[in-house]
């Protein structure tokens, strides 16, 4: 019985050693988590910068502060093969408006959202890519310049933020809502 056993074990010991990976295939990053620890990160430069800048200067001036920073920080993490943006359907500064391609992604945060389902991030792969989307749903703490105006953004804000951002479509929303979303574009090596 002992050496049947003793066969038995080394065979799967052999089996095992043939089914894992050649060394020489590459192993295939998990875009999931990686562009959940880029969004994470992303975030928190932003916040930290805004908070900073909000304890300094007061939220009105921190404004001008977003305006000259916020793409920059949001893109801090960018490489030649990964691109950072925050965009959204109601924006405040136009360049943070959807791209097409993130339509798809965007529709099915919209519909889930109005079913009560909860959002995660999710991944698209085609060829070239691989994009990463992450819903940003609003915080309380978003309201005071994102909420509504008067209730929830003192009305010298408002005047601030429509000078900086004349046409801002981002203010009127509540804790929960979607606010906007995370994409993160990975440029796959070529083959
Ligand atoms: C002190 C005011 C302030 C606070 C607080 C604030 N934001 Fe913003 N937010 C702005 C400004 C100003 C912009 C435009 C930045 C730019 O020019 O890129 C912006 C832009 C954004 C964008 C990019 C899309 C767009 O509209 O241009 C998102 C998404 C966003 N904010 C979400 C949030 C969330 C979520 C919170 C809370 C965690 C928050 N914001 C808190 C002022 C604020």
């Amino acid at each position: 019985m002992k050496a049947i056993h003793a066969i038995t074990g080394f065979i799967c010991i052999m089996v095992a050693g043939c089914a894992s990976q050649p060394e020489s295939e590459t192993v295939k990053p998990d875009y999931l988590k990686l562009g959940d620890s880029i969004a994470a990160a992303s975030f928190d430069n932003l916040r930290t910068a805004l908070q900073a800048s909000v304890a300094k200067d007061g939220p009105e001036k921190s404004i001008g502060f977003c305006h000259d920073n916020a793409m920059a920080l949001t893109g801090k993490l960018d490489s030649d093969s990964i691109h950072v943006y925050r965009v959204a359907e109601r924006y405040r500064n136009p360049a943070n408006q959807l791209k097409p391609g993130d339509q798809v992604a965007w529709q099915q945060y919209v519909t889930a959202k109005s079913k009560g389902d909860s959002i995660f991030s999710t991944i698209t792969e085609s060829d070239s890519a691989v994009d990463y989307y992450k819903p940003i749903l609003l915080q309380p703490m978003c309201a005071t310049c994102h909420g509504q105006p008067i209730t929830n953004i003192p009305e010298s804000l408002v005047r601030v933020i429509d000078s900086v951002y004349p046409g801002d479509l981002a203010k009127g929303f509540a804790p929960g809502d979607l606010r906007g979303m995370w994409h993160i574009r990975f440029i796959k090596p070529k083959s």
